[in-house]
């Protein structure tokens, strides 16, 4: 089962586009996008060329709708992200449990290409070999920001 609604801070949006290199350009999904933050960013302040948030609950959907209307390059779709084609995405974003991100890996490696960038928040994806692993300290906490690049250590 997927996470429930818990919004990634602008501070840890931020490290995760630039650290998964999200340009003009860049195609970027988010599986679980909530209220819309990382796509808001992703297409505001980094000019990806398109950004797709895909979010199941359609309170959270009518949210990053109303975030996002004025934004050409985004698309929010309201269903269950398993049930959408993610193959053109150059970068995936993910905040979601472990156990999660276990079963997604299938998904990611079958239809994502060689050198695809997934950037996970908090947890990471059991099995696969992270590119980049940091830590960020924010307030009290310990933010941690995940890549992986499909294709290199990342069986499924
Ligand atoms: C921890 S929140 C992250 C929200 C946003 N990505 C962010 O980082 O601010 C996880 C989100 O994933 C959504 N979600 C969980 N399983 C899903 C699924 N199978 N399909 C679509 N959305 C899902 C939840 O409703 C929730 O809004």
């Amino acid at each position: 089962m997927g996470a429930p609604f818990y919004p990634t801070s602008a501070f840890v949006v931020e490290k995760m586009l630039s650290l998964a290199g999200v340009r003009p350009g860049s195609i970027v999904y988010d599986l679980g996008c909530g209220d819309g933050a990382i796509v808001v960013a992703a297409a505001r302040d980094y000019n990806a060329t398109k950004v797709v948030g895909i979010e199941q609950r359609q309170r959270l959907c009518s949210i990053a709708l109303r975030k996002t209307r004025h934004l050409r390059n985004v698309a929010i779709v309201n269903a269950n992200y398993d049930d959408i084609d993610i193959s053109e995405a150059d970068v995936v974003t993910l905040y979601q449990s472990a156990s999660e991100n276990a079963r997604l890996k299938l998904k990611l490696v079958d239809e994502l290409r060689e050198g695809a960038r997934v950037v996970s928040h908090d947890f990471g994806i059991p099995g696969w070999r992270p590119t980049g692993y940091h830590v960020f300290k924010e307030g009290r906490r310990n933010q941690r920001v995940l890549v992986y690049v499909i294709g290199s250590g990342t069986p499924s």
